[in-house]
């Protein structure tokens, strides 16, 4: 049984939205508004909005949008019961019991009791025989027994049911660890084996110190794939978590030192750097800088100094663009050998100069547009007059994308050095280029504002509406309901005219509420939303209504909606009845 819709209601009446909110966003007021930093997506200037009239929030610049609870889900990244429960304890009400409504948490926590088990034996192997090849290979890797226990590395056997057996002593079933991602479904029914086998395990543990997952390394040289991880389970979700951060978040440098791997993670805690956190192989998300920001400021990159690592750079960059963030690229040097250039990691740089050196290099590391402009440097012959120009136009395009004047200024002359012509020749050019950019920019947006049918469309792809002009009449019509909720009961409409499913459905559990008495605020309708429903219906009632009685515009409505209905039937005696009507 769902969580009753009474309750719902007590529950949202009794948590203001811009208490909530104010938690995590700071907000002013502006207006009848209150606005913020949307903290959905990264931003300078705040186009997050609350409104506690409507008890509401809606970003402007991502489209993100709900009521109390589906912003607690979001921020605190819960699950429905989950966030109602949340919000519950935070003003001392209590769920109604029933068993399904405990069902996610107690798996949850269940699982999260697995993973720690798991991993307290993948730990405990590394000082058994079947873990002396683990443990010699941490011994290669120059990883003390003190850094293991820290991180909680481990050994998982070369078995296929050494773990499953371990766990079931311990009363966990063979599908928990196949859920949990531990074990895999075998070919016979009911079967299953163990998942990881024969690897060097690292849990990937929360800020709570919880293990959500594991990543394991092969052993062996050419042993496929080097790098085995747990699948999207309950608790764990590659872009929602950093691996280390249950250290680094302790750290007292005041900067998160963002690396590739789960090996430069751990050699370089070891080397002092208890800052270090990697996003496991994958591009940084805006979830992962959100972790981040609880805990630091800045945010030094010390990706791979290779192609990826440079593609990975560039896409952090990218997404820390308009960022709260100061932003700094550490480049990691070649090695050579034998004259030749060879790429190495945080881990390689290390082992090879040391702590001391490491330290040198991350006081020396520079902001984005210096690594932008170095990485161009590199890309061309500047003996050569042709790859000069090539390169000054590459360069101007990064500097024409600068905000402010002083900043482009002492850029191009940067800039200009290297292919020895002056500052003031790229200056201006640059600054021709930003002004076409901002014309263009300027042109596009006229374009798409004079295309209202287009704007008008759901930015959830499932929404889309199939008749505009009956989906804006609907959306007129559940905006003046939901402002003056006493026009409901006298509202003549059948559901049926709705064109938009979602719209209707919104309409027919307005009227039902009504009906039992329930509350029919739009808290209380975005409760049961999903996200993108959520957002769409704050982006209707944000939007400007008319000036004029609210009686009429419902009257203006509800004619379009028939309109378009008896259009659609293709009823030529209704529509011939239409007609002349109009006439
Ligand atoms: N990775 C992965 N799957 C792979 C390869 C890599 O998930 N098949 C992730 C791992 O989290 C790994 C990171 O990407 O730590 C970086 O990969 P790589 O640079 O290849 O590994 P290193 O961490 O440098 O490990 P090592 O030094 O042991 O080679
Ligand atoms: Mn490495």
């Amino acid at each position: 049984m769902p969580i009753p819709e009474s309750f719902l209601d007590a529950l949202t009446e009794r948590c203001d939205i811009a208490d909530v909110v104010s938690q995590y966003v700071q907000l002013t007021k502006k207006g009848g508004n209150l606005f913020g930093l949307c903290p959905f997506h990264n931003e300078k200037t705040p186009s997050f909005s609350v409104s506690p009239d409507k008890q509401i929030y809606h970003c402007f610049g991502c489209g993100k949008g709900g009521g109390v609870v589906n912003f607690i889900m979001e921020i605190e990244n819960l699950s429905f019961p989950e966030a109602v429960k949340f919000l519950a304890d935070r003003v001392g009400m209590t769920v109604p019991e029933d068993g399904q409504d405990q069902e996610l948490p107690r798996l949850r926590k269940r699982m999260l009791e697995l993973n720690k088990e798991a991993a307290r034996w993948f730990h405990a192997q590394l000082s058994q025989p079947a873990g002396e090849k683990a443990a010699a290979y941490l011994q290669k890797r120059q990883i003390s027994r003190k850094t293991a226990v820290n991180f909680g590395l481990g050994c998982a056997p070369d078995s296929w049911d050494s773990l499953l057996k371990a766990m079931a002593e311990k009363g966990f079933g063979w599908e928990e660890l196949v859920r949990a991602g531990l074990a895999t479904r075998g070919k016979q029914p009911g079967s299953a084996y163990d998942k990881f086998r024969d690897r060097l395990m690292f849990p990937v543990l929360d800020v709570r110190g919880e293990v959500l997952g594991f990543s394991g390394r092969a052993l062996a040289d050419g042993q496929e794939p080097k790098y085995l991880n747990s699948p999207e389970t309950l608790v764990f979700s590659k872009r929602r978590i950093l691996y280390g951060i249950h250290r680094a978040k302790n750290t007292k440098r005041g900067s998160m030192l963002l690396v590739e791997g789960n090996i430069d993670v751990v050699t370089l805690h070891q080397a002092g750097f208890d800052n270090a956190v990697a996003s496991m192989g994958t591009a940084l998300t805006t979830e992962q800088t959100r972790l981040i920001s609880r805990y630091a400021k800045e945010i030094v990159l010390c990706y791979d100094n290779d192609p990826a690592g440079h593609k990975a750079t560039e896409r952090a960059l990218d997404i820390l663009k308009d960022s709260e963030f100061s932003v700094k690229v550490l480049k990691l040097p070649d090695r050579m050998v034998d004259g030749a250039a060879v790429k190495i990691d945080a881990d390689d740089f290390i082992k090879l100069h040391g702590p001391e050196a490491f330290e040198q290099l991350l006081k020396g590391s520079g902001g984005g547009m210096e690594y932008r402009l170095l990485e161009l440097t590199t890309r061309y012959d500047f003996s050569d007059d042709g790859q000069r120009v090539e390169y000054l136009k590459a360069a101007c395009e990064l500097i024409a994308g600068l905000g402010s004047p002083v900043e482009r200024e002492v850029w191009a002359r940067r800039a200009a050095e290297p292919a020895g012509v002056t500052g003031e020749a790229v200056i201006r050019e640059a600054e021709r280029l930003r002004k076409k950019r901002l014309s263009g920019e300027k042109k596009q947006y006229e374009r798409s504002s004079s295309r209202p049918a287009s704007q008008a469309q759901p930015q959830e792809k499932t929404l889309r509406y199939e008749n505009i002009v009956s989906a804006r009449a609907e959306e007129g019509i559940l905006r003046l309901l939901l402002q003056d909720p006493g026009l409901i009961k006298s509202c003549p409409l059948p559901e049926e005219e709705f064109s938009s499913p979602f719209l209707r459905g919104l309409y027919a559990s307005l009227r039902r509420r009504q009906a039992e008495g329930l509350s029919v605020n739009p808290s209380a309708l975005l409760t049961s939303l999903s996200e993108g429903e959520a957002a769409q219906l704050t982006q209707i009632l944000q939007t400007q209504v008319a000036p004029g009685s609210a009686g009429e515009a419902l009257a203006d409505c509800l004619r379009v909606v028939h309109t378009e209905y008896v259009k659609r039937s293709g009823d030529l005696a209704a529509i011939a009845e239409l007609m002349k009507n109009k006439r």
